[in-house]
C-alpha cells in the first residue's frame, strides 16, 4: 500500500502543537530508505550535495539538473517523509517567469512537494508568484551558503542589532509572501528563539539553536563521515568514517592475502 507523504500541513500542525520536526539532507534512495526506517520526519535534497556528492568547495556550481537527478533517487527510495528540493544557485535570482519554470520543473521531475531557496524580502515576488502556481516554498536565512563569497566566508549572521532587525524583518515577508516553512542557518540561538516565536510558520533550523520548531543536518555530518568536519553546531551521531575505513581495509587485506573469497562464500 502506497503511503501518504506527510504534507506541509501536517508539519505546520506539529509546530503548533510544540512536536519538533526533524529534517535530514539525502541524496540517493539507499539513505533515503534507511532515513524512512529511522523516522525522519522530512528529507531535503539539498545542493549541499555540491559539497558532500560532489567534492566541490562550494554549493555553487550544482545544476537544476543535477538535483533533479538526485530527488528521483530519494523520491524512490522513500515514501512517507515530506521531501523538499533545493533550488540551486542561479535558478532563481534572476526573472521570475524562469525562476516559477524551475521550481515547476523540480517539482515535476524530481518528485519533491516542495522547494526551497535562499534569501530574505527581495525573494518575496518570486515566492509569490511561485505559491500562486501550486508551488510550496521552504525559505533559507542566515548563513545562506549560495552566498558565500557575498558574505566572506562560512560565518555566523544575524550578530548586530542590525543584522538581526534585518533578519527578522527578511522572515516576516517570507512567511507574508507564503513559505510556509523557514530554515534558519548560522545565526545566534535567542534570535532564532526571536524569529520563530514572531512566525505562524515553521522555523528549521541548523547552527540556530534548540528554540525553532525542528532541526535539520546534512546526512553525512551527523554520521559522521568526514572525520575532518567539526564545527560546533554539529552533534555526530555514528563514526561512519571509521567503520568506512575499517571494513574496506578489511576487505582489501583479505582480498590481498587470498582469505576472501573462501568456499562460503563461492558458488
Ligand atoms: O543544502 C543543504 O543541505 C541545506 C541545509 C544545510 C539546510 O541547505
Amino acid at each position: 500500500m502506497k503511503k501518504k507523504r506527510i504534507s506541509t500541513r501536517q508539519l505546520r500542525k506539529w509546530a503548533e502543537d510544540g512536536r519538533k520536526i526533524s529534517m535530514v539532507t539525502c541524496y540517493d534512495a539507499t539513505f533515503a530508505r534507511l532515513v524512512e526506517e529511522a523516522g525522519a520526519d522530512a528529507v531535503l535534497i539539498g545542493d549541499s550535495l555540491g559539497m558532500v556528492i560532489q567534492g566541490h568547495e562550494t554549493t555553487l556550481p550544482v545544476t537544476l539538473d543535477e538535483i533533479i537527478y538526485h530527488c528521483r533517487a530519494v523520491a524512490r527510495g522513500c515514501r512517507r517523509p515530506h521531501l523538499v528540493g533545493d533550488l540551486p544557485f542561479g535558478t532563481y535570482q534572476g526573472n521570475v517567469d524562469a525562476a516559477v519554470m524551475n521550481a515547476a520543473r523540480l517539482m515535476k521531475e524530481g518528485g519533491v512537494q516542495a522547494v526551497k531557496l535562499e534569501g530574505g524580502a527581495h525573494c518575496a515576488p518570486t515566492i509569490e508568484r511561485m505559491t500562486t502556481a501550486g508551488i510550496p516554498v521552504m525559505g533559507h536565512l542566515g548563513l545562506t551558503p549560495q552566498s558565500v563569497h557575498q558574505l566572506g566566508g562560512y560565518r555566523i549572521q544575524g550578530r548586530t542589532v542590525d543584522a538581526a532587525e534585518k533578519l527578522l524583518a527578511d522572515a516576516c515577508a517570507l512567511e507574508a509572501a507564503g513559505c510556509y516553512a523557514v530554515v534558519l542557518e548560522g545565526i545566534p540561538a535567542p534570535l532564532a528563539e526571536r524569529v520563530s516565536a514572531a512566525l505562524a510558520i515553521p522555523t528549521i533550523g541548523i547552527g540556530a539553536g534548540p528554540h525553532c520548531d525542528g532541526q535539520v543536518l546534512v546526512l553525512y555530518d551527523l554520521l559522521g563521515l568526514d572525520g575532518a568536519f567539526n564545527p560546533k553546531f554539529l552533534k555526530k551521531y555514528a563514526d561512519l568514517n571509521r567503520v568506512v575505513v575499517d571494513a574496506v581495509r578489511a576487505y582489501a587485506e583479505e582480498v590481498k592475502t587470498g582469505a576472501f573469497p573462501d568456499d562460503a562464500h563461492s558458488h
